[in-house]
């Protein structure tokens, strides 16, 4: 049974039957996931306006994708456009959690990673800068402090111990996941990390809070304000779905949509390795008398200058492994294994002016 698309999901079913309240919670969820599943799909010439009234709940997506109100009758593709926002993005967002997260409607086809991870960090700053500590305000106005019972500090304890790792885990993936992902946009792959690491320790933050509303549930006392309480309750039950939302979303989009990226990365490298391989090939063939092709002599030129492997790749527009493989080639051809010799040898040739020399002699 699928946990992330409504609140009555969360039912216990108790252990002793009672076969007709089983019966009857079992066709609830049944018509609530119907439900769900019979929600239209939306398109980009769609009003804007009339997501939100057919599902309030799309503005959080909204506000997290950075759309003002004030749609008018202007459509989705419209509204997106004058606010710079990747329209395609958008509504695959907005189509799966529409659809109760059905994973058949995770299309990560044309989805913008870089929209994603900034629809991605608007919902971690709302979290923890807006809705958890909203909730705590509630829950403080709403424990009753002049009674001496250990179940109201308990919860507040139990709170702020779920606040710290929701914290914890937010800023994982600010500092960790997505930065690198936004490296992997910029074309750079850090060989020590991948998007299956972060699949595999990505806990379900939400699951906390599901064991907080049952200790309130089940175990608060009798108060006074039992109407905050219940006030209370709602707002941590709205959170729990938005989280659990929330989670899909990473899970279902941004992941699928982050190893297509690695995997274009990498086949990439390897095209621009081939063809560096092929430009040098032919170079290779237009060696000069002493054996060395032009594209050697800049890396001579460069190595004495005191550059190192990284710096030659970058000034040259090539890759470090052709660096060193050209490097390899120069030591063969020359039979020179020492800077020294290699400094003496582009002085000689006029590979480069001795006051440029940065190798000691
Ligand atoms: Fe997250
Ligand atoms: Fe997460």
């Amino acid at each position: 049974m699928c946990r992330n698309t409504h609140p009555l999901f969360y039912l216990q079913i108790p252990n002793t039957c009672d076969c007709k309240i089983y019966d009857f919670t079992l066709s609830l969820l049944a018509k609530i996931k119907l439900q769900d599943m019979s929600k239209k799909l939306y398109s980009l010439t769609d009003k804007m306006s009339d997501l939100i009234c057919d599902n309030y709940n799309l503005l959080q997506v909204m506000s997290r994708f950075g759309l003002p109100l004030g749609f008018g009758d202007y459509t989705v593709e419209e509204v997106c456009q004058s606010n710079q926002v990747d329209a395609n993005t958008f509504l695959r967002v907005v189509n799966f959690i529409n659809k109760g997260h059905a994973r058949s409607y995770a299309n990560v086809d044309h989805i913008s990673v870089g929209s994603l991870i900034n629809y991605l960090k608007n919902a971690h700053h709302y979290f923890l800068d807006f809705q958890l500590p909203s909730i705590r305000r509630k829950l403080l106005e709403a424990i009753d402090c002049s009674t001496d019972n250990e179940i109201t500090f308990l919860i507040l304890k139990f709170f702020d111990g779920y606040v710290q790792e929701v914290r914890n885990h937010m800023n994982y993936e600010d500092m960790n996941v997505f930065t690198y992902v936004e490296n992997l946009q910029k074309g750079i792959k850090d060989v020590d990390y991948n998007i299956d690491m972060f699949v595999r320790n990505h806990d379900h933050i939400d699951d906390k809070l599901t064991e907080l509303k049952n200790i309130i549930i089940k175990y608060y006392p009798h108060s006074k304000k039992a109407y905050l309480m219940n006030a209370v309750l709602f707002d941590i039950y709205n959170c729990e779905k938005d989280l659990a939302s929330h989670n899909a979303v990473e899970d279902y989009l941004f992941v699928p949509a982050v190893l297509q990226m690695e995997k274009d990365v990498t086949e990439q490298a390897k095209m621009i390795q081939e063809i560096e391989e092929q430009e040098s090939t032919n170079t290779e063939k237009k060696e000069t008398q002493d054996g060395l092709s032009q594209r050697e002599k800049e890396i001579i030129s460069c190595v004495v200058k005191g550059l190192s492997n990284k710096e030659i790749a970058d000034q040259l527009f090539i890759s470090i492994h052709t660096v060193i493989t050209h490097r390899r080639n120069i030591a063969r051809k020359l039979q020179i294994h020492s800077p020294t010799l290699l400094t003496v040898y582009a002085i000689v040739n006029k590979l480069v002016d001795i006051s440029e020399v940065k190798v000691n002699l």
